[in-house]
Parts: C-alpha cells; structure tokens; sequence
C-alpha cells in the first residue's frame, strides 16, 4: 500500500490532502470554500448504508447531511447583508454630510457652533423603502448598488456622490479608502467552526466572525481550522457558554448576524441572542426537536420552551415554525424590538429560521394581535380555526393620517365542538400568526442563486425548488417570477420591510389522503381537489413543509363541500360510516342527506352511508379555517356563490358546481424544481451531543 504523504497545516488548503499537526493526522475536506480538517478516519460520504458508530463520528466532526443548511445560511446571509450595508453606507454618508456642514457653519456664519441634531439615515431611508414604488424607482441604480457592495466597501464609497470642494473630495477619498461599514457575525454554537469558516471566506463584506463553542476540544479544533484557512484576521474563536456570552453584549449589542445551530432546541438561547443582536440584525435558529415542537408527546414541554402548545397533524411542523417564531417575538417585544421573519423553513427533521430584528416600539404594539391560538379538531375531521389573541385596526385621524387602534378580541372564535363533525376541539398555541417569509427576501436570495457556482454550492437544485416553493406558498403563486423563471437578474440590495399589521390569514394546509380518510373513500388525485378550488375560484397553493399538501383560502365548509361531491360523483363509498364517525356526522350535513331522511328525495350515493341523524355540531361560527369570515375582502365572495350555483347538494350551505379539473390543478412547474427532497438516508436525525 503506497505510504501516506502528510503535509504541514500552513500548505495551501487543497480538499483529500493529509496533514500532520502535532502529532495528529488529519484529512482535509472541502465544504463551501472553508476547508476544515477531520481526524483521518472519519468517514466522509453520504453512504446511506454508513454503520451507525460511523455516523455518529461524522456527524461530531463533519456533518454532509447539514450542508444545505449551510449553504442556504452563506446565500441567506449575504442577502440581508448587502441590503445592512447599503444601509450603513447611507447613514455614514449622510453623517458625514451632516459633519462637513457643521465643519463649514460656524465660518459661514461667524457664530458659535451649531448642535446637530441627531442623524436617522435609516429612518429617512425607511420612509423611502416602505414605498414599494422607491423600490420600483431604485431599479435602475440597482446594478450598480449591487456591484458595489458586492465588491466591499471601498469601492462602495467610491460611489459617493460629489458634493463639494476639491479639499472636501481629499478629505472624502480618505475616509473612503479607510471606512468599511461593520459587518459582524456570531457563529454561537460553533462546533469545528466549519459555519464561521464559510461566511468568513464566502461573505466577502463580512468584517469579522466570532466562532464560539463552550467545549474547549471544540474550540481548539476552530483555531486549527481558522490557521489551516488562514483566516486568523478575520475569525475570532472564544471559549465559552454562548448564554453568557452573548448577555455580556446586553448594553452595548455588537453583531449583524447571530446563527445559533444547536442540538436539539435553540430556546434557550433566544433572550440571549436578542441582547447581543445589534438593531437591524439577523437571526438565524436551528432547532432540531421535532419531538417536541411538532407533536403532541410533551407538550408540557413544547409550552416550557416556547410558550406555547404544539400543532399535531399535517401541518404539525408550521406548527413548530409558528412555535419558535412566536418565542422569538416575545422575548424581542419585551427589549422594544421587533421581529419580521424573512424566511422559515421546515426542512427534513428540524427547522431553520431566518428573522430580521429591529429596535421598534411600535411595530411591537401588533404582536398581540399577530399571535393565535389554534382550535384544532385533531381528533375528528382534521379541520381548525385561529382566533388572534388581540385586534388592531386601522383608524383615520383628523389630518386624514392613519394609525392603528390595539384592542382585545371578542370571546372565543369557535365553538368547543367542531361545526363540521361535532368532535371536541384543542387548543394549540399561543403562535405566531403573522407571515412566514418576506416574498421580497426569497427573490433576492433566488436571485444569487442563479449566480452562485454549483460546485461551491450542490445543494443549489434543493435551495430553488424550495425557496420557488415558499414563495409560492406565501404569495398563493401570484407573484412575478415565481415558478416562471421570470426572476430578474438582479435586484435592489435593500428588502423592502413587510407592514408589521399584516396577518396570516390563511395559515396550514391538508391533504386529500386525510381528508379522504375522514370521510372513509378512496383519496382524490391531490390536482383533481386543487382543480375544483381553482375551479370555484379559490387560491390553491402548496406548502414547503409537505409533498401533496394543499394550501388553500378556501374555508373548511368549502373543502367538505369538495369532498362530498367527490364522494358523489368518483367514489361512492363501499361500506357504511360508523354513526360515531367524523366522517359520518360530515356526510350528514349534505343537503342530500337532509332531503334524503326527511323523504324528499332519493339517496345520494354517498348519503346511503351516512344513516344517522346529525351528530352534535353545534358551532355556530363561520369555521374558514381562519379568523376571516368566508367572503371576506380576499375571496371577494361569498360562500355558495364560488364558481356558480348548481342543483346540486350543497354543504352547510355551500352550494358551487365542483369539476375536479386535473388539468386546472396540475403544478405547472412539475418536474422544473426539486421542491421537496427524500431523506439521504434513514433515521439521520440529529445526533446525541459531542462528548
Ligand atoms: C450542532 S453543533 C454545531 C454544528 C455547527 N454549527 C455546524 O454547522 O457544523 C452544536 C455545538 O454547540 C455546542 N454547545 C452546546 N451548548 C452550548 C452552549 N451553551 N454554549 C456554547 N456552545 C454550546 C456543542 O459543544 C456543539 O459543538
Ligand atoms: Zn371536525
């Protein structure tokens, strides 16, 4: 066997090499472009048939499963932060106009020196940015904004408009040649610092990166991968708790950026993350206890860490998404801060969020009215409701301005039985019932993907498909460019702030192998039931957390309306329904089945099962599966009015014709995205803790 050839840890890093350091031999492995060595045994493939000893070290030391959420991290990152620096260049810029003209007052006027007054070159800017047509209007500099922060500061501030005299463009060209707006990052639980590694050689505009990790073998495995890297200037290792950590920044903050990547749940590190986030930061959380945030098992739990209870069934892991986003809200809300989410995934076992924080006392005033609770008739049809825990309306002042009015919410929104089958609903949250992304965000973050290197980044097919996907999902497919490759190439670097009043009103999804199950048939074709909502005029959409999952602003009364009618029409069902049944109590809503008991008319098919009078149901509330009632200004429509009425038996008196038009509810896009991708291999959820 030819002899290994070692080499010294200050050769030029290069992926499959040998290194000797001290006494220890290490194999060097490519991820990004950081290179962080492994001690030579370690396995390194994505073997799906890996022995478990062998997992378990890989996963210690490198971990490939994790790589997407790593290279959505650089890509997510480098987003937010070309729009921070622009936004810093700003402020300096205008401060240092501020400054020149204080320089030049007290010659011009023989006076004393005036006090300035303080310089908000973000909030004068935020007034530009909340107009979507100054975005509209910024396109055309766009390009330009964008090289130049791309290319770093320097020639960021070349780009400074001329404003004076040719001593003043002396002074200037020196600040710009030394002024670099701060960009700082925490990689706060940082293992080998393989994250730390990569923004620090990916984001070029990123100024420093602290990698901190409370084990001390952690920490000296940082430090040799920060040499290896030659990236000493730039990377900061530290040794310790990252609670305590980042509290010591609570009078002071100190980073852009905090990625907490943790085993298991990222809670308790939250309130922390929050003093050490500078206003205008990124937070980026991992959590991996989907046992805990997405089901029922401790729920006891769920509410310990994150306030609030969990969601069971389909839409169990937005749910979870919804979980940690509201425990994020409330600890931020209560330092002033405002949290807006600019992406929030569900990604295989765990979940990965990416939240804008900014110091806003009045965008803290909605979170009472963005936070819900879920009436979830888990045990029965599957359906729920959300009541939003307060309100805030909008409200004309005497100047004809506009300012929100916060009050408390009427009584319960439901009904402590469902309306649609009578089981005993629960209760899940309090959660966060805002948006899920920001639409703006995930374009420009699609955007870099289309100039980013497949070879640095091979997870680029899975980042599209389900960026195209939450897109999709939050925008119910309407937006430009999503799904259409219509994407310009390049956009402002500035992500327009989402209104902080805006609700999610139609959050979860189903799918038709649950409802199918509930009403006991053979489970429609997920394009058929999403033809018939098209058809009768609803949005349908689908959800990144769930292959054949069907997002809809149809109310749940619409959906049953769907699926008796496909129970009539396709597939009459074999054998009768248990009386005490959901789906039972459901088919007798149908007006068929009214008719049919009272002798009016012949049974429908689908009624011959149901032979029971009605089961106690006795919601009287409108149950869209959201807090608006069905009609509202969205559907800009009424129930039993969608696509036409028909002769046909209508549901809880929703009467539209139903065609199940497969080709109306196809995903266009099919075959274009990867959007949901399968496990690499079985039972690869997170690991127990490095020893
Ligand atoms: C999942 S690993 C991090 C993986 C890394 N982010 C990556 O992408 O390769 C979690 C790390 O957190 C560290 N850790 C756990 N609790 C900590 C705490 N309270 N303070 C600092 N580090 C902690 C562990 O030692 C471990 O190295
Ligand atoms: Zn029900």
């Amino acid at each position: 066997m030819a002899e290994t050839h070692f080499i010294s840890i200050d050769a030029p890093p290069r992926a499959g090499q040998s290194v000797q350091h001290e006494g220890k031999n290490y194999t060097t492995i490519k991820e990004g472009l950081a290179h962080i060595l492994v001690p030579h045994d370690t396995p390194t493939s994505l073997d799906p048939n890996l022995s478990k000893e062998d997992t378990q070290k890989q996963q210690v030391f490198y971990n490939p499963i994790q790589q997407f959420n790593r290279d959505l991290s650089v890509l997510a990152i480098k987003t937010f932060g070309e729009d921070s620096i622009l936004r810093k260049q700003e402020k300096h810029e205008q401060q240092q106009k501020k400054a020149d003209k204080r320089k030049k007052r007290p010659a011009q006027k023989g006076g004393p020196r005036e006090e300035a007054a303080p310089i908000d070159g973000v909030a004068a800017n935020k007034r530009k940015l909340d107009d979507t047509e100054a975005i509209a209007d910024a396109e055309d500099s766009a390009a330009k904004r964008r090289k130049s922060v791309q290319d770093g500061a320097d020639t960021v501030m070349s780009g400074v408009e001329d404003t004076g005299s040719a001593a003043t463009e002396a002074e200037k060209s020196t600040e710009q040649a030394t002024w670099r707006p701060p960009f700082k990052i925490l990689d706060a639980l940082s293992a080998t610092g393989l994250r730390a590694l990569r923004y620090a050689n990916e984001i070029p505009f990123a100024t420093s990166v602290t990698a901190n990790d409370m084990s001390e073998k952690a920490t000296q495995s940082i430090a040799l991968n920060v040499k290896h890297n030659k990236l000493e200037s730039k990377i900061q290792a530290h040794t310790g708790n990252a609670i305590a950590y980042m509290y010591s920044f609570c009078d002071k903050k100190g980073y852009d950026v905090i990625d907490l990547d943790p085993y298991g749940t990222a809670a308790p590190f939250i309130d922390s993350a929050i003093q050490a986030i500078n206003d205008d930061g990124l937070l980026c959380v991992t959590c991996t206890d989907s046992a805990i945030f997405a089901s029922h098992g401790y729920l006891e739990k769920t509410f310990s860490l994150y306030g609030g209870l969990p969601l069971t069934g389909d839409s169990c892991h937005e749910g979870g998404l919804r979980l940690i986003l509201h425990a994020i809200a409330q600890s931020a809300g209560r330092y002033g801060m405002a949290i807006e989410p600019l992406l929030s995934l569900s990604i295989d076992y765990y979940i990965r969020v990416f939240v804008r924080v900014r110091k806003s006392p009045n965008d803290v005033k909605f979170l009472a009215g963005k936070t819900m609770l879920v009436y979830h008739c888990d045990a029965g049809c599957g359906a729920w409701k959300t009541q939003f825990l307060a309100r805030h309306r909008e409200q004309k002042a005497k100047n004809n301005s506009t300012f929100y009015k916060h009050g408390f919410s009427h009584g319960p929104s439901a009904d402590e039985h469902c309306e649609h089958c009578g089981f005993k609903t629960h209760l899940s949250g309090p959660m966060y019932g805002g948006p899920l992304h920001n639409p703006e965000f995930i374009k420009r973050v699609l955007a870099q993907l289309k100039s980013a290197d497949r070879e640095t980044y091979p997870t680029m097919d899975r980042m599209e498909g389900m960026l195209h996907t939450a897109l999709e999902e939050i925008t119910f497919g309407a937006e430009d460019g999503a799904g259409k490759g219509k994407l310009p190439e390049q956009l402002d670097p500035l992500i327009p702030k989402a209104d902080p009043a805006v609700l999610d009103h139609h959050p979860f999804f189903t799918t038709t192998s649950s409802l199918s199950r509930v009403v006991h048939c053979s489970a429609p074709p997920t394009a058929a039931v999403r033809g018939a909502l098209r058809h009768a005029g609803f949005r349908v959409t689908m959800s990144h957390c769930r292959p054949g999952s069907i997002k809809t602003d149809a109310s749940w009364r619409d959906v049953w309306h769907i699926m008796l009618e496909w129970v009539r029409q396709k597939a009459p069902l074999k054998n009768p329904l248990k009386q005490t049944s959901a789906g039972h109590a459901i088919m007798s809503k149908s007006s068929a089945h009214q008719k049919a008991s009272t002798g009016q008319e012949q049974k429908e098919p689908a009624s011959v099962a149901a032979e029971a009078d009605t089961a106690a149901a006795p919601g009287q509330n409108d149950a869209t599966g959201s807090t608006e009632p069905h009609g509202s200004e969205e559907n800009g429509d009424l129930a039993g009015t969608k696509g036409g009425s028909i002769d046909g038996p209508s549901y809880l008196g929703v009467q539209f014709g139903v065609q199940f038009d497969e080709r109306l509810g196809k995903d266009q896009d099919r075959g274009k995205y990867v959007r949901y991708q399968v496990a690499p291999r079985e039972n690869w959820g997170p690991m127990s803790r490095a020893k």
